[in-house]
């Protein structure tokens, strides 16, 4: 059973003066440290890879902490700046990884505003697979160990959470990406509640909690942290967001990456002290 948590934000946007030896790019990655009460053996999950090997490497360093170290890697999505750095991190790794991931990550990803541009995953299954890595695509939620799930594909329920902006290709045709492939990580935390890890929760971040409440069977909700992709939301999104999550009443709330900073300001307005935003370096323990 999982006794600790401990995550450390190894990518993200922002960064902070106690951490300024840290690279920040427009990206997430968290390293999760679970303790499964097995003596000295912890679980290291690696939950997105940032946005360029580059970044990934030099912070994974200066944090101390080794690619090889790693037992498994979960990633949120096809977009580059969850997915940008994994090849760095395959490389550097002589052990094969096992990859827990949508199989549509592999899709064509692509942005129209403010021009039509590439955003997906910068390598082909194949390379990825070369480089080490043990590929399990799954479409549903993943049992990764005793209440550690990846939720799978979300259902979308709330009218607000609209996925826009994003396309793809499908049966040859070139048409809008409504992202099946986003997915977090739903953690039961025994005796406090669920914990959501969302990368950019394009299926929405209250689709996402309730998601993970349904598969877990764990009604309360503890901590979410993540992208909330927020940025470009309206204002009736942002203040129903708020709201939602004031009613579940979670201990932590922890926006970061693609929240946007209206979304923040609002959300901590709204929601006080439980709500600060993540930075590079954060270590977050449970
Ligand atoms: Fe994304
Ligand atoms: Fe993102």
């Amino acid at each position: 059973m999982l006794q600790d948590l401990c995550l450390t934000i190894v990518v993200e946007n922002s960064s902070s003066l106690e951490n300024d030896h840290l690279q920040a790019q427009h990206g997430l990655s968290i390293l999760l440290d679970l303790d499964m009460n097995l003596g000295s053996e912890n679980m290291k999950l690696l939950w997105d890879t940032g946005a360029t090997p580059e970044v990934m490497l030099h912070n994974l360093d200066a944090l101390h902490i080794d690619p090889e170290e790693i037992d498994l890697i979960c990633l949120s999505h096809g977009h580059y700046d969850h997915t940008g750095g994994l090849m760095g991190v395959l490389q550097r790794r002589r052990a094969p990884v096992p990859i827990v991931a949508h199989p549509d990550i592999f899709a064509p990803k692509l942005k129209v505003r403010p021009f039509l541009k590439y955003i997906g995953a910068p390598f082909t299954r194949d390379q990825l697979e070369a480089a080490g890595g043990i590929m399990l695509p799954c479409r549903g939620p993943v049992t990764l160990a005793p209440g550690v799930m990846t939720t799978g594909e979300v259902p979308r329920m709330e009218a607000l959470e609209t996925v826009e902006g994003f396309w793809t290709m499908k049966n040859d045709q070139y048409t809008p990406d409504a992202m099946p492939d986003d997915q977090s990580l739903a953690i039961h935390l025994p005796g406090k509640g669920l914990v959501v890890i969302s990368g950019c929760a394009h299926s929405g971040i209250i689709n996402t909690i309730r998601y993970a409440q349904r598969i877990t069977g764990e009604e309360r909700l503890y901590a979410v942290i993540g992208g909330f992709h927020l940025m470009g939301a309206d204002n009736k999104r942002i203040d129903a967001t708020a709201r939602a999550l004031l009613d579940l009443d979670p201990a932590v709330v922890r926006p970061g990456h693609c929240t946007g900073q209206k979304a923040l300001s609002r959300l901590q307005d709204i929601l006080g002290e439980s709500c600060q935003p993540l930075a590079v370096g954060d270590s977050i323990e449970f």
